[in-house]
């Protein structure tokens, strides 16, 4: 995804990107790879206070310098949504700041009670990704989405190019339009995913599409909910049990070092927090 907002030269080597930590590892080591060379700012969520972001991180993102900011709700390792009022302030910020790309990665969105996405609070301004293979058990298969809004910050920044950029991104795309200037920024990122020279057969083969299709039917037809809240079971018995057997060494550790250290105490919610958070985030 970082590679896609640099090719359409919305962000260059050098720009500042912020991320929602703790977060999936390739959101920490693309952004630094020598093909991107950007800066990362970090909003640090704090365990003490369930995985959540204090004001004063969030207010990072007030920085104009920030260009993009990545969130992956629920988060992955902690497996805790964003708190309402988070999503609230971040959407106060974005109103400060119209010009801040958000990108949320949901996938375990389907996972978590009255889940709410940040592309529903501001839409024009997020890129919201999903993939199917936490809830359909489809680790592997490679089946996602992106989505945008209709009327989004993406397809103005693209507009709002300097002329030389535009000119680069024209040629790149003439051979599949007769005005790729109005090429909208989800539907360069399908041509993109066969380098633009094979847009015909862009985006998932026909067996995922297919496949995709059937996961999404089952989703919808699938009433009261049995699934998910068998899913939702399993996990978190899960997790409970983790927390338990984690908190329990948890203690065994803290007793052998309290008599070395006092700090070691603190150990004992933080690891089971932990033990919840690597048995349904990953
Ligand atoms: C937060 C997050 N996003 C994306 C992915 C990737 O999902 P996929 O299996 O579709 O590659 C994962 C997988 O662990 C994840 O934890």
């Amino acid at each position: 995804m970082v590679a896609v907002v640099l090719l359409h030269h919305l962000i260059k080597a050098g720009d500042t990107i912020a991320l929602g930590c703790p977060i999936f590892t390739p959101y920490i080591e693309i952004p630094t790879l020598n093909d991107y060379e950007l800066n990362v700012v970090n909003l640090d969520a704090d365990v003490e206070n369930n995985w959540q972001y204090s004001k004063a991180e969030l207010d990072k993102l007030r920085d104009p310098k920030v260009k993009v900011f990545f969130l992956v709700n629920p988060s992955n390792p902690p497996s805790v949504k964003i708190s309402d009022e988070s999503l609230e302030y971040v959407t106060e910020i974005v109103k400060e700041r119209p010009d801040l790309v958000l990108l949320t990665d949901d996938v375990y969105g389907t996972f978590a009670d009255d889940f709410v996405s940040l592309f529903a609070l501001a839409p024009k301004n997020t890129i919201l990704v999903y993939s199917y293979s936490k809830y359909f058990g489809a680790t592997g298969w490679r089946l996602g989405t992106i989505a945008t809004h209709k009327d989004n910050l993406l397809d103005k920044l693209i507009a709002e190019l300097p002329k030389d950029t535009k000119k680069i991104l024209h040629k790149r795309y003439e051979s599949i339009m007769t005005e790729p200037d109005k090429l909208k920024f989800i539907d360069r990122l399908v041509a993109d995913s066969r380098t633009v020279a094979l847009d015909h057969t862009a985006g998932p083969s026909a067996p995922q599409q297919v496949q995709m299709v059937l996961f999404s039917l089952f989703s919808l037809m699938e009433t009261p909910d049995a699934y998910k809240n068998a899913l939702k079971r399993l996990i978190r018995s899960a997790s409970a049990r983790c927390s338990r057997k984690s908190a329990w060494r948890s203690t065994r550790r803290t007793r052998t070092r309290s008599t070395t250290t006092r700090s070691s105490t603190w150990s004992i919610s933080a690891s089971a927090h932990m033990a919840a958070s690597s048995s349904t985030g990953c």
